[in-house]
């Protein structure tokens, strides 16, 4: 009798399986089921950058939080998949092959670092899945493929209002720049902070450049020393810059360091131990922005995670938002449909402002011109992209 009962649940789980699977609509395919889907998020939680990657999962976490308590995207809970790319462009490349093998997310977020999201861009554009970077700025992000997407600003806008800054506000006529050349972020930024610069007027006095996994930047310092620059601009990553910083103070080098989103992480003025007082960077969101929006944000992630959100933590729970939100325009769980409706995205209203989404995938916005001050990042304005164009 037992058995044949359990003969009897076994064979009609077997067929509600199969009548789900014949169902008309969208209750079973690619990334999801009739009850989940599935997103994929492939950032840096080890390494080097290991703060950018725990940063956006932490926002990234708090958004699934939040959407699933209310019920989902259509119906469906969001089950995340995540993937570390510790760190290194290769490893996001085979990150972006695990997730996107066997047709298993929806759609993929990620990454943060530039070179990393260049590694994995094209395997998500075969596979045919939408990628929607949080934090790429490098412009040659988005252009690798038509499936590819951003939500943060670029660097021809992000190294331009770096300029715009040093000229106007901080009146320095003479910069000097120490970029790595080994790194997509870092010479993109570099090329553009030079670009305006100079064709404000400024002059570059000097140029240097190191390689990837450099401690050593003193004969760079030395080379920099004495032309006279008024700012040094470092487009970098925390952990170079905090060494960057204190070796050019070593060098007994006062002048103001200048850089992009690469410099925030809670490590940074930890490291620098002072070197980086009074220094500036750009980035994509201030946390001391007064709004409702932004408020209510910070309040939900300190209650969560005890701390207060960075601009990577925003943007991680934005991008969650914003594929949410074309999910619902779309209508259905179809690709064809999410990217038509990801192209045609306007004004969302975001943490990180608000924005749409153009006809080359990619964000336009401000950007938060802030100044270090013994471990705080004050605003000191923003800047528009009509003042850097
Ligand atoms: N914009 C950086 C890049 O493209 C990544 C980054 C974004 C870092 C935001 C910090 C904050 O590589």
């Amino acid at each position: 009798m037992r058995k044949a009962l359990t003969l009897l649940i076994a064979l009609g789980s077997v067929f509600a399986v199969v009548l789900a699977g014949c169902k008309s609509g969208d209750e079973v395919g690619p990334g999801f089921n009739d009850d989940k889907v599935f997103l994929g998020l492939f950032v840096s939680t080890s390494g080097d950058i290991a703060s950018f990657g725990t940063d956006t999962k932490n926002g990234v976490e708090l958004a699934v939080e939040e959407i699933n308590a209310s019920g989902g995207i259509n119906g469906k809970k969001i089950e995340l998949r995540v993937e570390d790319t510790a760190s290194d462009p290769q490893q996001g490349g085979n990150a972006a092959t695990k997730l996107a093998t066997g047709d298993s997310v929806f759609v993929a977020l990620g990454a943060v670092a530039s070179g990393i999201s260049l590694n994995a861009a094209p395997i998500f554009q075969e596979k045919g899945i939408p990628m929607i970077s949080p934090s790429s700025t490098n412009p040659t992000v988005t252009q690798q493929g038509d499936k590819i997407f951003r939500i943060c600003y670029l660097d021809d806008f992000q190294g331009g209002a770096c300029a715009v800054f040093a000229h106007k506000d901080l009146k320095a006529k003479k910069a000097a720049i120490l970029s790595n050349q080994d790194d997509a972020y870092s010479t993109g930024l570099a090329k553009f902070f030079k670009a305006k610069f100079t064709k404000l007027g400024g002059e570059i006095v000097a140029e240097e450049s190191f390689k990837k996994g450099n401690s050593d930047f003193n004969t760079q310092i030395s080379n920099i020393k004495g032309k006279g620059a008024d700012i040094i601009f470092v487009p970098a990553y925390y952990n170079d810059v905090a060494l960057i910083a204190k070796q050019f103070r070593a060098q007994d080098v006062k002048t103001p360091l200048l850089g992009g989103d690469g410099w925030e992480s809670a490590s940074l003025t930890k490291n620098a131990e002072g070197a980086l007082e009074g220094c500036y960077f750009g980035n994509h969101y201030s946390q001391e922005d007064k709004s409702d929006t932004v408020q209510k944000f910070v309040a939900a992630y300190k209650k969560k995670y005890g701390e207060t959100p960075s601009s990577l933590a925003a943007l991680g729970y934005d991008v969650v938002y914003v594929t949410k939100a074309a999910i619902e325009k779309a209508g259905a769980f179809d690709r064809a449909k999410v990217l038509d409706a990801l192209r045609g995205l306007t004004d969302f209203q975001g943490v990180t402002g608000k924005f749409s989404i153009d006809g080359d995938r990619n964000a336009r916005k401000s950007i938060s011109m802030l100044k270090i001050q013994g471990d705080r990042f004050l605003p000191v304005r923003q800047i528009a992209p009509e003042e850097v164009e």
